[in-house]
């Protein structure tokens, strides 16, 4: 087998057979007016699947709370009308031989008292945070925390009730998992704070409370990240040794798969080794791990990146570094970046430009 070859082989992955070692990252498009998906949403996807994408996971999409939203026409995973745009967005990736996962979301403090799109919620989030004098995050309540463990678990059975191949739970980036996870922004002093293992305990508690709601066998996706948007030398873990406490608990709680977000696939997660995040959480866990991060593109920028070859990257996969490979930006030029790889040509891949962010062909 060639490598190409592996990346276009189906997988099995515990319960999760997949059509290829193709992702699509997770990415916000802000195309679906009050929370429900259309069809040009449902054509976007399907369009990915029909190019040989294996598995799409989904751009965020919100839990039940009024304050989840930190941008504009993002999806919903509840009520019957963003449901049924996503039963026929499932249908249609389905329909072109691909999966589909939702990424299950709260921004978390990223909204703010007066800010787009709920400008008279206060956002919430582990701490308080005042601006000008007036309280813009709400530091969340044991019950707001047991609220939206709920609300998460909630998010997860609709997405399985509908049809959807599994979920990812997004605890990267900075939003409302990471936010707790984080010593920068959780200053917590109860139970969900202070020390490491009580940082992890909204992640682990909404893990568990997901796996409740799904039952085993579904399989459940965690996203995180070391870097934050607004930090990009942040990090959770300083060492293998850090990052197996808070890698276990959360497959204990029931993870599956470790979707471990980089900037540059490439960067090197610890001193000594060439093993990158993904590759890391696998050799920790045992569990099967998603790469990310400037695959297929010169740089990791959001204004601009040329398309590169991923013979480097298939020579990881090949050595069972990580199991699964997702691309963001190269997917979002070109719908056709997976066919175009699979058939050497690169040549024919569209760079990627910030014009791409408002397109959704
Ligand atoms: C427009 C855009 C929206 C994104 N939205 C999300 C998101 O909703 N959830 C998430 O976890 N990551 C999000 N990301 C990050 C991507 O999933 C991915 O990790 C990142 O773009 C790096 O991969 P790439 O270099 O292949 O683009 C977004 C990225 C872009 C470009």
């Amino acid at each position: 087998m060639t490598l190409t070859e592996l990346l276009f082989a189906p997988v099995q992955l515990g319960n999760l057979r997949l059509p290829n070692r193709v992702v699509m990252a997770p990415m916000t498009r802000s195309h679906s007016p009050g929370g429900v998906p259309t069809a040009e949403v449902a054509a976007y996807y399907a369009r990915r699947a029909a190019n040989g994408v294996g598995l799409i996971i989904t751009e965020g999409v919100l839990v039940e709370d009024e304050a989840a939203a930190g941008y504009p026409d993002c999806p919903h995973l509840y009520g019957d009308a963003a449901l049924a745009g996503w039963g026929r967005v499932i249908e249609a990736v389905h329909a072109a031989g691909g999966r589909i996962m939702p990424q299950i979301w709260h921004v978390g403090e990223t909204h703010r008292l007066g800010a787009d799109p709920c400008p008279h919620i206060a956002g919430l989030g582990p701490s308080e945070v005042v601006e000008d004098g007036k309280v813009v995050v709400r530091a969340m309540t044991e019950a707001d925390v047991a609220r939206l463990v709920a609300a998460f678990a909630a998010a997860a059975r609709n997405a399985q009730r509908i049809g959807f191949d599994g979920v990812e739970i997004h605890g990267a980036h900075g939003y409302l998992v990471d936010q707790f996870l984080w010593e920068h922004t959780n200053r917590r002093a109860d139970g969900y704070g202070g020390n490491f293992a009580n940082r992890l305990r909204f992640a682990v508690e909404i893990v568990r409370a997901v796996r409740e709601a799904v039952g085993e066998g579904f399989p459940i996706v965690f996203r995180y990240s070391q870097w934050k948007p607004q930090d990009y030398q942040a990090r959770l873990a300083d060492t293998p040794e850090q990052l197996e406490k808070l890698l276990l608990p959360l497959r204990e709680a029931g993870v599956d798969i470790f979707h471990a977000s980089n900037r540059r696939y490439q960067d090197p997660e610890f001193p000594g080794s060439e093993l990158n995040l993904a590759g890391w959480s696998k050799r920790i866990t045992g569990c099967p791990a998603i790469t990310v991060g400037s695959i297929g593109l010169d740089d990791p920028s959001w204004t601009m990146a040329n398309p590169t070859g991923i013979d480097p990257l298939l020579e990881r996969l090949a050595r069972r570094e990580f199991d699964l490979v997702a691309v963001g930006r190269a997917l979002l030029a070109d719908h056709a970046w997976a066919r175009k790889i699979r058939e050497g040509r690169l040549a024919e891949v569209t760079p990627y430009t910030k014009a791409a962010l408002n397109r959704l062909d």
